[in-house]
């Protein structure tokens, strides 16, 4: 038979299960029963550090005694030391668990994966970062955003900065998707404003760049189309903190990460990591300071973000690469440049000639 369309897709994975509703987490006990084949076996719940000083925020969660309960520390990225050190203190401590639950944004998130796949095939995280390198499904995983924006909650990777190699890289697997996810909305709503407009324009700045990008397909571009449209009206200039916008946002941040899921990032996010491995910044923040200095990359969506930034009053950190030395500039260049798939995506296969020392130079300083 003639083929009329190739559209690159390839048997993609998504989440096998989500429930998205007002107090939805309030099921999680129930989720859990049908895993628990007895009182002996172990959960073990991920939890933002932020919710050790705000209990009540989450109601009462469904812990028994033979359950493991860490909260994660979100000062820093997670990191393959850093993952492995949990692991293996989480194996040191009991059994091996029926679930892991991981209840926050994306690092939170990402570490819920991540421990999943480690648990239950062993290894070194360093081990499984690239491509289809896990050798077997993890532990049955259940993903709890609080956070609206990274698409952590959908994709099949974990980001990990591996500091030996100095490479930001995830376990990119049809493994480390979550089985099952609780879409809550009333869970963002103690979310910083700072905060939450800055991981919102995650979603939006995925799905701008998959659809300026050379590797598109029709899948990817209509999750991308339905994530701008909501963003555009949580950010328009209403209170993005509405009810109805925060849950908005939290399926614009669910299909953004479907939509990275069968398509690339672009410019943005190469840049956005040279900040985070050189810098130190956090992934949403990093992305927004990255996206000041995109005018010639994406003209349109350049001045949209800045209409966002506007509207909502947003004070953005400038000039964080002011005084930087040149080695430090040079460990800038190497660590936006190693991006290639995405900069391929959105410049294409000879995207050195464009991005040049002396132009990613210019482009950080213009931050
Ligand atoms: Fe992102």
């Amino acid at each position: 038979m003639t083929k009329t369309l190739d559209t690159g897709v390839r048997n993609a994975r998504n989440v096998d299960r989500y429930v998205f509703s007002s107090g939805a987490i309030d099921g999680l006990g129930d989720l859990l029963t049908f895993r628990r084949q007895s009182d002996q076996d172990r959960v073990i719940f991920l939890i933002d550090e932020f919710f050790q000083h705000n209990p009540t925020a989450l109601g009462e969660l469904p812990i028994k005694p033979t359950d493991t309960v860490r909260y994660i520390d979100t000062a820093s990225e997670p990191t393959t030391d850093g993952i492995d050190e949990l692991v293996q203190q989480l194996l040191i401590e009991g059994c091996r668990p029926c679930a892991v639950i991981g209840i926050g944004g994306g690092i939170t998130l990402d570490t819920a994966k991540a421990t999943s796949n480690l648990m239950a095939n062993g290894g070194n995280a360093a081990d499984y970062q690239g491509w289809d390198l896990v050798p077997g499904p993890g532990i049955y995983k259940i993903g709890i955003p609080t956070l609206s924006g990274t698409g952590a909650e959908a994709t099949r990777t974990c980001v990990m900065t591996n500091r030996a190699t100095g490479i930001k890289l995830g376990m990119n697997s049809d493994y480390t998707v979550f089985d099952q996810l609780i879409l809550d909305p009333d869970l963002t709503t103690t979310v910083p404003r700072e905060q939450y407009f800055f991981s919102g324009m995650d979603a939006w700045i995925h799905c701008i760049e998959a659809l300026n990008g050379e590797y598109r397909n029709p899948i990817g571009d209509a999750f991308s189309w339905q994530a701008i449209n909501l963003c555009r009206d949580v950010f328009a200039g209403g209170e993005m903190m509405s009810d109805e916008n925060r849950a908005s946002l939290m399926v614009a941040s669910y299909l953004g990460g479907c939509a990275i899921a069968t398509s690339y990032v672009g410019v943005v996010h190469p840049f956005s990591a040279g900040l985070s491995v050189v810098l130190g910044l956090h992934h949403c923040v990093a992305n927004c300071i990255a996206m000041m200095a995109m005018a010639s990359f994406y003209p349109q969506a350049f001045d949209d973000f800045t209409s966002f930034v506007e509207a909502n009053q947003i004070d953005l950190p400038r000039g964080v690469c002011a005084g930087l030395a040149d080695k430090d500039f040079e460990a800038l260049y190497q660590a936006t440049v190693v991006h290639e798939k995405p900069l391929t995506n959105a410049l294409g296969e000879n995207f050195r000639d464009i991005l040049t020392p002396a132009r990613v130079r210019e482009v950080f300083e213009s931050m």
